[in-house]
């Protein structure tokens, strides 16, 4: 089912757009020609199983991997197979991202990492910066963490001072990969809901990769899905209507799949 945009969204910004992107590596095109948009205000998901291009498509909207053909308009800012650092450099300060696993530096504490990107792209006084490393602790209700070194920390406040870090900068979209995979039920419960609150209290637009399907039901309104075969979108629109509206087999098993309990940490 590849459904067009419902009458709701024709409203509100769009904030970003993906237009014939083709992204890959060496001489295999992992995706074709694939289009969408994400609108300001909204959680927007990208689904699939495992291999399907999920982190390829990540990485190339956060300007990490070239794009070979098509474009990607982030903010009025255009990406496209012609590296632009101008570009890049506007994109990067929209933008917050929350790495797969929560990727902190496990050299720094955590009030260290949160403070890297703010020291990296701000003159900041450092007075200011720890104020705003508390700010962002308080976020995500990791008060009185900041000495604490990302290796002592457990799966779910790992992935919270990820989200912090992510949002050092007051990013207008926040990049989420697989925010909640590894944790059990009730840490990624928490972890959604703090995706919520940083949506509805901050007004950040989210992008979420996931096939957590608990994650995705608690906070996506709208989605794509890509496959692996199909090297692009097999279905976009409401989560409600790809749930419940597909004849699709390959979006129907995808929801019916049950997620273990819990899973080893990635
Ligand atoms: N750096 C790379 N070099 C070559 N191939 C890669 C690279 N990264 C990923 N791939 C391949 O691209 C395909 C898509 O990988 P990707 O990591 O985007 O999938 P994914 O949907 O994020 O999967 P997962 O759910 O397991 O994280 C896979 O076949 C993978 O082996
Ligand atoms: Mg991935």
């Amino acid at each position: 089912m590849l459904d067009g945009y419902p009458n709701e969204d024709a409203g509100r910004g769009e904030l970003i757009r993906v237009e014939n992107l083709t992204v890959g590596y060496g001489e295999t095109n992992i995706l074709e020609d694939v289009s969408f948009s994400v609108y300001e205000g909204e959680i927007f998901a990208i689904l699939g199983p495992s291999g399907c291009g999920k982190s390829t498509l990540f990485h190339a909207m956060i300007g990490l991997l070239p794009i070979r053909k098509g474009r990607i308009i982030i903010g009025g800012e255009e990406l496209g197979p012609e590296e632009r650092v101008d570009s890049l450099h506007r994109i990067r300060h929209q933008i917050g991202v929350l790495f797969q696993s929560g990727a902190l530096l496990d050299w720094l504490s955590v009030g260290e990492n949160i403070a890297f990107p703010l020291r990296e792209s701000t003159d900041l006084p450092e007075e200011i910066i720890q104020h705003i490393v508390q700010l962002k602790l308080e976020l995500v209700r990791l008060e009185g963490c900041s000495e604490i070194k990302p290796a002592e920390l457990s799966g779910g406040m790992t992935r919270r001072a990820g989200l912090a870090a992510g949002m050092a900068r007051d990013p207008r979209i926040l990049f989420c990969d697989e925010p909640t995979f590894g944790l059990d039920p009730n840490t990624a419960m928490e972890i959604d809901e703090l995706l919520i609150e940083m949506r509805d209290f901050l007004k950040v637009t989210i992008v979420v990769v996931t096939h957590v399907v608990p994650t995705l039901e608690n906070i996506a309104t709208r989605c794509i899905m890509l496959d692996r075969e199909a090297k692009g979108v097999i279905a976009s629109g409401r989560l409600d209507s790809l749930k419940n509206d597909t004849s699709d087999q390959r979006v129907q098993a995808f929801f019916q799949r049950r997620i273990p309990e819990r899973q080893s940490q990635v």
